[in-house]
């Protein structure tokens, strides 16, 4: 990380601030990760005092031991608050005197803009934060979060506003998934293990199903939900981001892609001779070059992904549970009556080339469901041998990436069961769980990349551009009010999601591969 670098986080007293940004930072400092001088702002239209702002900071970190008291009294030291309540010029004003206040006596200055921030006051936000209150002496770098516009057209809007501004190199468009470990970890699964590699493909795979589900409804953020919905929510940046991840590792052969150790224990991935990839506890910054090469090839599996047809999707909104104890979706402060908000869906895609032709990507997303769950399952082909064994077809092997709960892989594989008397086969899991590892926090990976001005998991604009192509047509679709066919399937809150989704996935998947998706490894 720079040295004088200030991190100002614009939108200070919101939710997300509060819940997941200050932890995380405070996090960082745990883990003695912030230099000496680093200093955060906070800014937000809210008149409060600077012992109110501690204690905005304070109030969701448990302190677990006495040590962690005193960090937490150092982290503190670092914070200060500017209030912006008269909007305009003067706000931009008063923040940029406390960044120069900060600064004093040092040669250079860089500054980390977080836009924690509705989407509706970004435009003006980010340009008076670039009129009043860039560096001149240093780097200046600016933070945005998901969701990066409602449709392709307005993102590119938002991507014209921010043009004339920031350069590229000095947008980070984070989505707090891409922090996710076990998202990071499928480059390596896939280049470090070269079994991997060779069935990496529609030979072998059957189908792909990546599936977010949440426990919970949308619990006081009605409004916000209301406006974008589960597509637009998680489907459209964290959906994309996953299945490419998945599939472009497919992409290039053993001839250009390489593997190599390092003395410390980090893995580093070579494309044509080129580090396109180094990971270690935390990924290190690579060169510009090689991290243009590596999202290149992440674009460019994106725009071989076919639009989403509205007659591949299963549209549900979640009513009241059955015991009516838990409300619907429509019972949500800000939610009208009549709101076709999507609080699910299920959508199939499909990836245009050699490697993927005829595999269907099963992408699910959904609130007040069954439990929560994050996890990419690989369906594969069922074996060539499988009635030698057995007068029943063996299931076919699945390999399942669970993001959360208890982050793992599994292997899922066809065994003999050991007696004298039968021979009987049985379906096991080869079990790679993290039991017991200290995972980083997704927002402390993101923030420390930011600060580092590590962009390799950024999402680049062609990305994203290809993203929302991808969407963009399903999402018009939903939004035309005579589309009947469009109207959200109502499902009961707490249920496993809208009548006649197993057969819709199972239409989708060969028999042997049917049903696996149900039950999860470990009972997890
Ligand atoms: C947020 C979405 O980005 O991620 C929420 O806006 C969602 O709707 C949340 O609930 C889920 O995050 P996690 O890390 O708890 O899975």
């Amino acid at each position: 990380i720079q040295e004088n670098t200030i991190l100002v986080i614009i939108g200070a007293s919101g939710d997300l601030s509060k819940k997941k940004l200050f932890p995380a930072l405070f996090g960082l400092e745990r883990r003695c990760l912030l230099p000496t001088d680093f200093k955060i702002v906070g800014f937000a239209p809210d008149e409060i005092t600077h012992d109110s702002f501690l204690s905005i900071i304070k109030s969701p970190i448990r302190l677990e031991s006495p040590r962690f008291a005193e960090q937490l009294e150092q982290f503190c030291q670092r914070c200060s608050y500017v209030s912006g309540h008269e909007g305009g010029v003067k706000s931009f004003n008063a923040l940029r005197r406390r960044l120069e206040q900060l600064g004093t006596g040092k040669k250079e200055q860089n500054r980390l803009f977080y836009m924690a921030l509705p989407p509706s006051i970004f435009t003006s936000m980010q340009d008076g934060l670039r009129k009043h209150c860039y560096s001149e002496r240093g780097a200046t770098r600016i933070i945005i979060e998901k969701p990066f516009g409602h449709d392709l057209e307005s993102s590119r809007e938002l991507q014209r506003a921010l043009d004339p501004n920031w350069r590229e190199d000095e947008i980070f468009r984070v989505d707090h998934y891409l922090g996710k470990e076990v998202v990071n970890n499928l480059l390596v699964m896939r280049f470090g293990n070269e079994i991997f590699g060779a069935i990496w493909n529609a030979r072998h795979i059957d189908n792909i199903e990546i599936s977010i589900t949440e426990a919970g409804g949308a619990e006081g953020r009605g409004s916000y939900f209301n406006g974008v919905g589960a597509i637009r929510d998680v489907m459209q940046n964290r959906k994309s981001m996953p299945v490419l991840k998945v599939a472009y590792l497919s992409c290039h052969g053993r001839s250009n892609a390489d593997t190599r150790t390092t003395y410390n224990g980090a893995t580093e991935i070579f494309f044509s001779g080129r580090l396109v990839h180094r990971k270690g506890f935390y990924s290190c910054s690579l060169a510009a070059r090689d991290h243009v090469l590596l999202t290149s090839f992440q674009a460019r599996v994106l725009d071989w992904m076919l639009p989403i047809e509205h007659v591949h999707t299963i549209i549900g909104q979640y009513g009241k549970s059955s015991d009516g104890e838990k409300p619907a979706f429509k019972d949500e402060q800000d939610v009208p009556n009549d709101s076709r908000c999507a609080t699910f869906c299920a959508a199939v895609g499909h990836i245009e080339n050699e490697r993927w032709a005829g595999v269907p990507f099963l992408l699910k997303a959904g609130k007040a469901l069954s439990g929560s769950l994050t996890e990419i399952k690989i369906h594969f082909k069922p074996s060539a041998n499988a009635t030698i064994f057995s007068t029943q077809p063996l299931p076919s092997n699945t390999m399942t990436i669970r993001v959360q709960p208890s982050e793992g892989v599994f292997l899922r594989i066809n065994t003999f069961v050991p007696s004298l008397s039968t021979q009987q086969t049985s379906a096991i899991d080869l079990d790679l769980s993290y039991h017991g590892r200290e995972i980083p926090e997704a927002y402390e990976v993101l923030l420390l990349d930011a600060l580092k001005g590590d962009k390799t998991r950024s999402v680049r604009r062609d990305e994203l551009d290809a993203s929302w192509k991808i969407w963009t047509p399903l999402l018009r679709h939903l939004d035309d009010e005579d589309a009947e066919t469009m109207r959200p399937r109502e499902y009961a809150y707490g249920s496993n999601g809208p009548e006649g989704l197993d057969e819709f996935i199972a239409s989708y998947q060969s028999t042997s591969s049917k049903g696996s998706s149900q039950g999860s490894p470990n009972g997890g």
